[in-house]
């Protein structure tokens, strides 16, 4: 993690943070920390998504609210700043829960959300050369997320990214499937995940450690032991935020890294590249 990443996640934390101590949902903390990490251009969300071969940026995102199971997500969105608000409009101003595509980015931009600075596109690959660099593996993630308790007992998880390395034209992770990317729910806790796609959505991780959670597993429990699953059943990698219904919470990953941190309110957030 650089210097200005690990500054901007404290800043984000501070956010998030002080939304709750003045009452604001945990929805709103989630929503607006991840607004801080998504216009930093720093990480894999908003200004920094990753491109697809063909050059563009298809972002993903979702949020989830643990009160009444109300659930928005946008997959393939383009040229926004901000997917996490268009979750949450998806959420809170439709009866849906997932937009995708170019209706999706027409969703956001009637919304009026702050668009992206113009990308000039890369020299374009053929589609069987495209075909030929997916075999490859990428190693970049970067998925931003947050979950969140508020005042009146209520938890939330939101994640947004522009996905992973080496990705197709219309590639979609697990960030905007509900259950895979995010969960949330006020009987068991609130998870959001970052790491290798692919493998997250064929395990359901996030429902999964919500599970858990509602069996009584503590957050470290239950996300080792989900984790443990992921790598076992699926050569899985993936970084987890989990947050237990009444406050207790692990950060746990089984990549060699995962930027997070978390604030009591007191002195400066912790943030560290390296959890268990
Ligand atoms: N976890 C983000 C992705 O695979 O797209």
């Amino acid at each position: 993690m650089t210097s200005s990443q690990a500054a901007c996640l404290r800043a984000a934390l501070q956010v998030g943070y002080h939304l709750l101590d003045r009452g604001s949902s945990a929805l709103v903390a989630v929503e607006q920390t991840i607004r801080v990490l998504e216009r930093s251009g720093l990480f894999n969300a908003g200004n920094g998504a990753h491109r697809q071969l063909d050059g563009v940026r298809r972002m993903d995102a979702s949020i989830m609210e643990g009160e009444c199971l109300r659930a928005g997500a946008v997959a393939s969105i383009e040229g926004i700043v901000h997917p996490i608000t268009a979750a949450r409009l998806v959420m809170e101003e439709t009866a849906h829960v997932l937009l995708v595509g170019p209706l999706a980015t027409k969703f956001a931009k009637h919304h009026r959300i702050a668009l992206q600075k113009r990308q000039t596109l890369p020299n374009r690959l053929s589609y069987s050369s495209m075909l030929k660099q997916i075999r490859r593996k990428g190693d970049r993630h970067g998925t931003v997320g947050a979950v969140a308790l508020d005042q009146s007992g209520t938890v939330a998880a939101g994640a947004s990214t522009g996905g992973i390395d080496l990705m197709l034209p219309g590639r979609v992770g697990d960030t905007p499937i509900i259950g895979c990317g995010v969960y949330a729910d006020n009987e068991a806790g609130a998870v959001s995940m970052t790491g290798w796609g692919e493998s997250i959505m064929r395990v359901a991780v996030a429902k999964t450690i919500c599970d858990r959670l509602g069996q009584g597993k503590t957050a470290a429990t239950a996300a080792r032991l989900v984790l443990q699953k992921l790598v076992a059943r699926v050569n899985g990698s993936a970084g987890t935020l989990v947050l237990a219904r009444r406050g207790q919470f692990a950060i746990s990953h089984v990549t060699s890294h995962m930027a997070a941190g978390w604030w009591d309110g007191k002195g400066e957030p912790t943030v560290g590249d390296r959890f268990r």
